[in-house]
């Protein structure tokens, strides 16, 4: 076992920007370099919280706009003690969405505010990198199967991408950049960059709280 703690990295991004084939590529890249990594995402829609969520998020069921918010955290919550586990195991953890999804998604709703959305959040395992993966919503739409899902509109995503933008002017979030209009392997290059050095960052400092 090692004895240095893995780091927390978390890419975010409007839907469709490519961030679970990164997450995929960003984890097996660590793993072949002999640095244990693990990917979560979130929504964790296997917990029974994370089928609410997804029965939601597929249309089969509604749920109030406040609670659905909170049971978004919740999932994130559930999860904290075995993503601590890893991380002080020396396990990079790479998350695929995180709070930031939380608070630009509901925020971009009508009559929610982003310091009201972000509260149930306060306090989760702080990342130690969050990787902003940057494409025009109107490029995410020709991606593909953009559409299906609650939330997948060209309009919605223009709000939540403004909403990401003010979250990323919070300077105790490491936030990165990442063109993500690139090819995929260049956006990988570009992100191994960003882990490596947050991971050696990592070794030396204790997990931080989110937003205190
Ligand atoms: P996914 O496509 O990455 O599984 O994400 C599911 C959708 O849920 C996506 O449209 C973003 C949204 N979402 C929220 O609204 N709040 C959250 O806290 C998270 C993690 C995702």
């Amino acid at each position: 076992m090692s004895c240095h703690r893995g780091a927390l990295i978390v890419l975010e991004g409007v839907d469709k920007a490519g961030k679970t084939t990164q997450c995929k590529k960003l984890v097996a890249a660590l793993q072949h370099s002999g640095r244990p990594a693990e990917v979560m995402r979130f929504p964790d829609r296997t917990t029974s919280i994370g089928l609410l969520i997804n029965s939601y998020l597929q249309k089969d069921r509604e749920l109030e706009d406040h609670a659905i918010h909170l049971l978004f955290s919740a999932n994130r919550w559930e999860l904290v003690p075995s993503m601590k586990k890893k991380i002080e195991q020396g396990v990079t953890v790479v998350v695929d969405r995180y709070a930031f999804s939380g608070a630009a998604f509901t925020s971009a709703k009508q009559g929610f505010c982003l310091d009201w959305c972000k509260t149930p959040d306060v306090g989760l395992p702080k990342p130690d990198l969050v990787m902003f993966l940057k494409v025009s919503p109107a490029e995410a739409a020709l991606r593909g199967q953009f559409g299906e899902e609650r939330y997948e509109t060209s309009v919605f995503q223009k709000t939540v991408q403004q909403r990401f933008e003010q979250l990323m002017k919070d300077p105790s979030v490491n936030w990165k950049v990442i063109d993500a209009s690139k090819q995929i392997q260049d956006v990988h290059e570009d992100i191994i960059g960003h882990s490596l050095s947050a991971i050696t960052t990592a070794q030396s400092q204790p997990i931080g709280e989110l937003w205190k």
